[in-house]
């Protein structure tokens, strides 16, 4: 049994304190005082286990960067009980072989539940599309995320299997040419919506940063189709005017201050259907090189939950309901 004193709960959208009693991982009882010895919260908020869609945990290939013990310790810490893994890894979980290597490494190391993307295409190249036959009944959640799509003949095969199989995908948008200019991803939304709807198939965009992708996601909503998106806090909560050093470098990059308004906007009109933090960890040397030379992404889910709640709930722009959200997987 764990018994917590003094924390707070959402209660129509207030804080309201109460202590938990917590037995073979159920709570069994919310009261005003449940008597005996317990952890003091100090007025702490209780928060439902959050869920971040976007993590990358460098691991298999990439573990000076981060680890899935590291990865899922900060998210943790966070507040966050399910992460979804991106498989920008070595080797890319494009086959069951392949997706093995990570589970492993997940069943050792995860001290939260640690679901694993599968690559949509293999070795995210575009070329041929993943074993999506056997690797489904691993997983449902597919991405080529840091690379994007290039071959629109090899999308259209991968997501005749994502339609059949009702999986989920989830796409880096950016057109190989435009690259990090804002066109660079609406360009591609704009393209990949298209995909979506000849396909008949359920489509998610990762951190949407640019007007014109919000208003394409939206048309393509108000149409009937299942276009989904995601906003990362630094989008929400920066834009290109703030910061310009190599710890604030991510793609796509801060956008301008307009772009930062429409992502809020298109949060809080359920356009965008969660926050995920893209939390894409580096080395100490390589994002100490110059700007122009350091990698793309920044650490995120440390940070997330308190930067949300900081300035939505807090503000009045946002509901604690709306912060807490729900699971977009558990119905
Ligand atoms: O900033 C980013 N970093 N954006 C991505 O899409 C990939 C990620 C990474 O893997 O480092």
């Amino acid at each position: 049994m764990i018994l917590l004193k003094n924390g707070r709960i959402n209660q129509d959208n207030k804080l309201i304190k109460k202590d938990i009693l917590i037995d073979e991982g159920k709570i069994v009882k919310i009261a005003d005082e449940i008597k005996g010895e317990g952890i003091d919260l100090k007025g702490g908020y209780i928060v439902p286990g959050l869920t971040d869609i976007h993590v990358h945990f460098r691991s298999p290939g990439f573990e000076a960067k981060e680890t899935i013990l590291t990865g899922s310790k900060a998210a943790a810490k966070g507040g966050f009980t399910t992460v979804l893994t991106m498989p920008n890894l070595n080797p890319v979980p494009d086959c069951l072989e392949h997706l093995a290597v990570e589970e492993e490494l997940i069943k050792k190391e995860a001290v939260i539940e640690v679901l694993p993307y599968a690559s949509v295409t293999v070795g995210e190249k575009s070329t041929k599309v993943s074993d999506i036959d056997h690797l489904r009944s691993h997983t449902r959640f597919y991405s080529d995320d840091g690379v994007g799509f290039s071959n629109y003949d090899v999308l259209d095969e991968a997501l005749a299997n994502i339609a059949k199989y009702d999986l989920f995908i989830a796409s880096h948008a950016e057109d190989k040419i435009l690259r990090y200019a804002p066109a660079g991803e609406y360009e591609a939304v704009r393209r990949e919506i298209e995909h979506a709807r000849m396909n008949h198939v359920a489509y998610h965009f990762c951190h949407m940063s640019t007007k014109e992708s919000f208003d394409a996601i939206r048309a393509a909503q108000k149409e009937g189709l299942q276009i989904t998106c995601e906003v990362t806090p630094h989008h929400l909560f920066l834009n290109e005017k703030d910061i310009k050093n190599p710890n604030f470098k991510m793609n796509p990059p801060l956008r301008s201050k307009e772009n930062q308004q429409e992502t809020l906007k298109a949060l809080l009109d359920g356009t965008a259907c969660c926050i995920a933090t893209d939390h894409a960890p580096h080395t100490l040397e390589e994002k100490s090189q110059e700007y122009d030379k350091c990698p793309n992404g920044i650490i995120g889910l440390e940070t997330s939950a308190p930067l949300v709640y900081t300035n939505l709930v807090k503000t009045g722009i946002a509901t604690l309901s709306q912060f807490e959200g729900r699971n977009p997987f558990q119905g």
